[in-house]
């Protein structure tokens, strides 16, 4: 999709404003089985670029989502934005801002900000609107991106194109709150793409609700050893930026339920895998088979609420099944159940599979406590269990 046009742009990141609580404090049990993944990649491919060192940058948890700190214009001016694979676009808010509380980036002050100018003369508008109802509007501009480095020096990005946001939504506008998105789908103007063939679009993350963690990028980003297991990532022509996945089957503690003969069955892509949403949404025909099957063996008192939602008055997590989500590929991913359910206001537990949405979405949350590798040129994405919060304290 082309940048400098005014283009509507419908990108899905979802913020899920329950007031999360961590009330689970077991990992997940490695499932399936593991594989080398080096068996599985066109080796040569990454033993011919001489990668040297790796870009990374630190990310912080915020309530619902990920945020990943980059450096943005020069003097570099440090900002915290949203990690979303399911948009495409990174945008900051920029001064002059309706309403923000810290605009933090004044383009003037940057002697590297250049606004694309389109037919006409003038900057070329980008409007983002996504899937939770917020949205940004603004110019798109070339601009020097940093990130940190294995090798110590900070990764240049110079000429990035980004979005200079004048007028977002509320929940960008915050002092504590995300002042962007970096999109890093499949599309030409992610951070990821902008980066280059060299990192021929590796990129790993591992989530826990606590603390500091890293998003890797490059030959750092690979995923293996032991416990790994792989999914098949597909491209698809109607939605080419998503990273999708094909779900075969969840399992609901030993009752396997089948896509195979629902409609939401598939062999070449059925969900997309999208750090930017919290919560996984499944259609509803296919979700309500899997309630039933939680529902059959949760015993404890429902709370009424609607129909297509599932939560109990308990926050005792020993009440409730080991999900199972199989992916075709390969990769039986066993969930923990802080992955599954969502324990809010103290006693009131969800299953936080739920239906809605037009695009199935496997969230941030199922994907917490495992080491997350995107490799799309070998259109596979890794999951390795791991404890996050170990991982880099
Ligand atoms: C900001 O964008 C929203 C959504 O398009 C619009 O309703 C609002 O009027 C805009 N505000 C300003 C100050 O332009
Ligand atoms: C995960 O790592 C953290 C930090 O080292 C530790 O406090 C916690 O107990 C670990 N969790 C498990 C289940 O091992």
């Amino acid at each position: 999709m082309m940048s400098t046009a005014a283009t509507l742009f419908i990108q899905i990141i979802t913020f899920f404003l329950f007031s999360a609580t961590v009330s689970s404090s077991s990992t997940p049990s490695g499932g399936g089985f593991s594989i080398d993944l080096y068996q599985r990649r066109s080796s040569s491919r990454i033993s011919n670029t001489q990668i040297r060192s790796s870009p990374y940058a630190d990310t912080v948890f915020e309530k619902s989502v990920y945020l990943m700190k980059l450096q943005i214009g020069t003097p570099p001016i440090e900002i915290e934005a949203i990690l979303d694979t399911g948009s495409q676009i990174t945008w900051t808010n920029c001064f002059p801002c309706n309403d923000c509380i810290k605009p933090l980036f004044d383009p003037s002050k940057s002697s590297t900000y250049k606004n694309k100018i389109c037919d006409g003369g003038s900057p070329c508008p980008f409007e983002i609107n996504y899937e939770d109802r917020t949205y940004s509007r603004g110019t798109y501009a070339t601009e020097t991106i940093r990130i940190k480095s294995t090798s110590g020096k900070p990764y240049v990005m110079p000429g990035t194109t980004i979005g200079c946001s004048h007028n977002s939504s509320a929940d960008f506008k915050k002092p504590y709150k995300p002042s962007g998105v970096v999109g890093l789908n499949w599309g030409s103007l992610s951070l990821v793409s902008q980066m280059g063939e060299d990192m021929l679009g590796l990129m790993s993350y591992c989530f826990s609700p606590k603390g500091t963690s890293k998003l890797n990028f490059g030959s750092n980003a690979i995923v293996s050893g032991d416990g790994t297991v792989v999914a098949n990532m597909y491209r698809k022509k109607e939605a080419p930026d998503y990273y999708f996945l094909n779900l075969d089957a969840v399992s609901v503690g030993k009752t396997r339920i089948q896509t195979l003969g629902t409609p939401f069955h598939a062999s070449k892509g059925n969900i997309i895998i999208d750090s930017g949403t919290t919560v996984t949404y499944l259609p509803e025909s296919y979700c309500k088979k899997v309630r039933i099957a939680v529902e059959k063996v949760v015993k404890a008192e429902r709370v009424a609420s609607s129909e297509k939602d599932l939560c109990y008055k308990t926050n005792n997590m020993d009440l409730f099944p080991v999900i199972t989500m199989h992916f075709q590929g390969g990769a039986d991913l066993v969930m923990d159940k802080y992955n599954t359910f969502m324990t809010s206001g103290g006693e009131i537990t969800c299953l936080i599979i739920i239906s809605g949405t037009s695009t199935p979405i496997f969230g941030n949350r199922a994907q917490n406590n495992f080491l997350v590798g995107y490799d799309p040129s070998s259109q596979l994405v890794s999951f390795k269990p791991t404890n996050c919060s170990a991982l880099w304290s």
